[in-house]
């Protein structure tokens, strides 16, 4: 692959002549070490303690002929400590051909590419690991160009045959980034706990029509290769998720009077952009009832995109610009309530972001609140109210998918590494959503809990926030200073209270911590060994059948073995009191057969083991 400079930026060559061309690159190196995730956000291996982006800029083509994405991905970042030395980007369905550093002084690129490392996860992606070749002071700047070629194994891009448009005579390219899909646009700190300002410039063939979830320039006509360069900009920080690409056939229609702020847009033609421009007649009213409601809107003007029946969402609020199904559009307006819900969002998701997916009510359950809010106001309230009731059925039906065990019918999902569209459901929109309406309902009047919501929404403005689960208060390293036993007691009782929401990452930084597998203190295990039950750390399990072998006392047996039952352990429950049975005093042995065989509908396996064991000892 060779590199051209154009002003001050090294693009593609091949990129120049109006397409792109992927020749052989030296790949970086594969490491099988995983590089710790963020800690602010389990779904992505961005080091965001130690350095985070505050802009990026996106200079890139968008080449139809081989359907790919190629081009120059700038990072501005700011260092978060002294000593930073290294940093980690996630990427997925595309090859990094070079990752550069810019001196902040001369300007001048140092090459890293042979430097850098790649590790691979199933769910989550790659991590980029880039050696620095300079050490940077805590809040000192650095910049990373990142040169990279999409393919077709990413998952954030659909793209369309002309057959598969509206107007079918040019191809079309939309991408749907939440929650983890941005790093296969471009290479992201790809986390909603980080919010950075962007600027792109984005070059297709012509007449392609180039649309993104940001301000827009004046586009530059190429005349030398036919292309045209679009130029965004978008200057109120968003987390990677609501970065959005749409490039096809697109034509714009204003909604409303001189006044209005929204618009629509869709491929050309009466049956497409002038029917859904019908049926999405009230847009700037719904936006100014949201307004009305809420605060003031930031974020200048709105536009529906409405795309092609593929697109997989009914909407996606991507700021400046929400995408959305056709399928919103029926004829009767029936399905226009979408177009709220994505409007609220331009407060509850993109003004105040939730800092990691676990948190997703904080986007959802907010939003759905004010949408019904809204929908109340415009269209009655028992339209809100059918709304809430099918959303109750539906919350169930999910729930029961999932089983009221499991933690994915929680408000607050604990996914230990999973990809977060696992735990994707209607619990975050209307657990969130009931949850919202009922201390609404402990307040004196309603008017009191939308002054909170407001208030909310006012303080934690442009930032990324959440409402505990794995949270890291600032002070959260002083749990090392626990190394007294009753200490170390006290907090795995707050622990224990909490254990839904603890990930078996928390338990092994704990343990790695506090070494509670090997403590010695009976009070210590009482507690660790259920918690390390419940989460499935593996490595404490030997521990904790010494544990239940060496001593007899009840009050240390029975949680261990009640943990072992209630996390479908029953059989390693059994097999341990088997061995200890004739150990124990007989008052320990009717206790804990009665945990061990407490009602079930055993397996046939377990059932013959029994009665195998009974005619043994009894
Ligand atoms: N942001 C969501 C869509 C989403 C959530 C995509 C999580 C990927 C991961 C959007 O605002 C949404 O909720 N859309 C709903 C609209 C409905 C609730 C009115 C949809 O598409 O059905
Ligand atoms: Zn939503």
């Amino acid at each position: 692959m060779k590199h051209i400079l154009i002003g001050s930026c090294i693009v593609v060559a091949a990129y120049c002549n109006g397409f792109l061309q992927q020749d052989d690159v030296p790949s970086i190196k594969q490491t099988t070490v995983a590089p710790p995730v963020c800690i602010n956000d389990l779904s992505s291996y961005a080091n965001c303690d130690a350095v985070t982006t505050y802009h990026f800029h996106l200079d890139a083509f968008v080449d139809f002929t081989q359907s790919a994405i190629g081009g120059n991905q700038t990072l501005n970042m700011t260092s978060l400590k002294d000593g930073l030395n290294q940093v980690v980007i996630d990427y997925q369905g595309m090859q990094i051909i070079s990752v550069l550093e810019q001196d902040q002084t001369t300007g001048a690129f140092t090459d890293l590419t042979s430097a850098c490392t790649h590790y691979d996860d199933a769910n989550l992606g790659s991590a980029l690991i880039i050696p620095l070749k300079n050490t940077y002071l805590k809040d000192s700047n650095l910049t990373l160009r990142l040169q990279y070629l999409t393919n077709l194994n990413g998952k954030a891009m659909s793209w369309l045959t002309e057959a598969q448009t509206a107007t079918k005579i040019m191809k079309y390219m939309f991408t749907q980034c939440e929650p983890i899909y941005c790093r296969s646009v471009a290479p992201f700190q790809d986390t909603p706990s980080i919010k950075s300002s962007y600027s792109a410039n984005i070059t297709a063939k012509n007449p392609y029509v180039v649309k993104l979830s940001g301000r827009e320039r004046e586009p530059t006509v190429n005349a030398n290769d036919n292309t045209t360069t679009y130029h965004f900009y978008q200057d109120i920080k968003i987390p990677s998720y609501l970065f959005a690409i749409a490039v096809g056939n697109l034509a714009v229609q204003h909604i409303g009077d001189q006044y209005s702020r929204s618009s629509v847009i869709s491929e050309p033609g009466v049956e497409f952009l002038e029917r859904y421009a019908n049926e999405l007649s009230e847009l700037d009213e719904l936006l100014n009832a949201t307004e009305a409601w809420m605060t003031p809107y930031i974020w200048g003007n709105y536009t529906i995109l409405i795309l092609p029946p593929s697109f997989p969402f009914g909407g996606m609020e991507n700021p400046l610009l929400t995408f959305a199904s056709p399928t919103i559009i029926v004829g009767d307006k029936s399905q226009v309530y979408v177009a709220t819900h994505e409007i609220a969002h331009s407060w509850t998701g993109n003004d105040v972001t939730c800092r990691d997916w676990s948190n997703l009510w904080l986007n959802e359950g907010f939003t759905v609140f004010e949408e019904r809010k809204v929908s109340a106001e415009r269209h009655g309230i028992d339209f809100a109210l059918r709304e809430a009731q099918l959303g109750n059925v539906s919350l169930w039906e999910d729930m029961r998918v999932f089983g009221l065990n499991t933690t994915y019918s929680a408000l607050y999902p604990v996914m230990n590494g999973a990809n977060p569209d696992d735990s994707f459901s209607n619990v975050p929109y209307e657990k969130g959503f009931q949850f919202l309406t009922y201390i609404e309902q402990q307040m004196k009047t309603p008017a009191d809990f939308r002054r909170f919501i407001q208030d909310y929404v006012l303080a934690h403005a442009q930032t990324s926030i959440t409402l505990g689960g794995d949270s890291s208060p600032p002070n959260f390293q002083d749990y090392i200073k626990a190394t007294d036993p009753q200490l170390k007691v006290i907090f795995l009782n707050r622990l224990l209270a909490r254990s839904t929401e603890v990930s078996v990452k928390v338990v092994a930084k704990i343990d790695a911590d506090l070494n509670c597998t090997g403590e010695p203190n009976p009070e210590i295990g009482q507690r660790w060994f259920p918690l390390t039950i419940q989460v499935g750390y593996g490595k404490a399990l030997a521990k904790a059948q010494y544990y239940v072998s060496y001593q007899g006392r009840l009050k240390y047996l029975q949680p261990v073995y009640r943990a072992l039952v209630d996390n479908g352990m029953r059989d390693t429950a059994y097999q341990w009191f088997l061995l200890n049975q004739n150990f124990y005093h007989p008052i320990a042995v009717d206790s804990i057969r009665a945990i061990v065989l407490q009602s079930h509908s055993p397996s046939q396996y377990t059932l013959e083991r029994i009665s195998y064991a009974m005619q043994r000892f009894w």
